[in-house]
């Protein structure tokens, strides 16, 4: 069985830039960009460049790895719809969101909420599939359930019947949030069950946990969300023939890193969000650069990139050294 390995898709936090730098650096098969959030419309073209950017350069990274378009929403007719336009502006695939915790998107019948009626999921998959050209495939994205696990299984029938050609499942539920630990023993009757592939998420920091991971799960595919962006070299680590090879490569520098996504990020030209990028990556980069949850502390209210920035230039060596 051929492993695939796939950036998670995180809002705020994993953009173009982000993808760019992770994909260069290596290990991943695939990204899935931050969720499109639809409700009533068909949203312009302008949307999905801003959110997937490489709508413009073959919907794929700068080294090479494709791009799908995450929808969320609880409208099927609509999800379809912007499905079909993302499709039309060249997304190579598109994913559904069925996972999102956040409560303004759950009161508004979107993300994880959705978990509660197995029917709906059919509904929107199928939709979507009906709407999408064939070759384009269409994936979902879910937790093990919204209050609790007992509909895990038949959420997860749900999306495979309505056409999906592969589900991931972050191992837990909407209640449990991002609370360790993950539930990966829950993957492994989906995964038995399931004619198409089960991609296991959550809590994955280190080549350890990965391996544990498809070991409990079953599963052979996985997504990395946080642990990368705590450890940029995480994907190249995993894909290393074994532990020994993987130390043999030469690490990126990360003072180097924050300046390059710093720079890149300058393009977006929206200071306050660039700023709050910068300062959700730092405080990740704190589980594994110890420097890092000091300068978090220093940076945490500054407002401009130049402001970080200084403080990162102030810290500097002690933030090359990882725990
Ligand atoms: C800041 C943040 C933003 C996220 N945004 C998305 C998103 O846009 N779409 C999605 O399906 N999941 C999103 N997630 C969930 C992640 O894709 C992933 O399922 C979760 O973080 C667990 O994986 P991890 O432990 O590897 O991070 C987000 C998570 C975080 C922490």
């Amino acid at each position: 069985m051929v492993a695939t390995l796939t950036l998670a898709p995180m809002e705020g936090v994993v953009d173009v830039y982000m993808r760019d730098m992770l994909t260069e650096i290596g290990g991943f098969d695939l990204c899935v960009s931050e969720f499109v959030r639809v409700s009533q419309h068909v949203y312009p073209a302008s949307v999905f460049y801003q959110l997937c950017p490489e709508l413009r350069t073959g919907g794929k990274t700068s080294a090479g790895v494709p791009v799908h378009v995450q929808i969320m929403g609880g409208e099927a007719s609509v999800m379809a719809e912007n499905a079909a336009f993302a499709a039309e502006l060249g997304a190579p695939g598109i994913d559904l969101n069925f996972g999102c915790p956040a409560k303004t998107v759950n009161r508004h019948d979107a993300g994880a909420t959705l978990l509660q009626w197995p029917e709906r999921l059919y509904e929107i998959v199928s939709a979507v599939r009906g709407a999408v050209p064939r070759e384009v495939p269409v994936s979902a994205k879910m937790r093990l359930g919204f209050t609790d696990k007992g509909l895990a299984l038949d959420n997860a029938l749900a999306a495979e019947a309505g056409g999906a050609i592969k589900l991931t499942v972050h191992a837990r539920t909407k209640l449990e949030g991002y609370r360790p630990p993950a539930h990966w023993e829950y993957l492994r009757p989906i995964r038995e069950r399931l004619r198409i592939p089960v991609v296991a998420n959550g809590e994955i920091w280190t080549r350890a946990d990965y391996e544990k991971c498809r070991e409990v799960s079953g599963c052979a595919d996985v997504m990395v969300g946080r642990g990368v962006i705590a450890r940029p070299s995480l994907g190249r680590e995993i894909c290393a023939e074994t532990p020994a090879s993987g130390a043999a490569f030469e690490w990126p520098d990360i003072l180097e890193l924050i300046g390059i996504y710093q720079g890149k990020i300058r393009e977006m030209q929206a200071p306050p969000r660039e700023a709050g990028r910068l300062k959700q990556w730092i405080k990740l980069l704190g589980r594994t650069y110890p420097a890092a949850n000091d300068l978090f502390l220093a940076i945490r209210r500054l407002e401009t990139t130049e402001a970080i920035m200084a403080e990162v230039a102030r810290t500097g060596r002690e933030l090359r050294t990882a725990a």
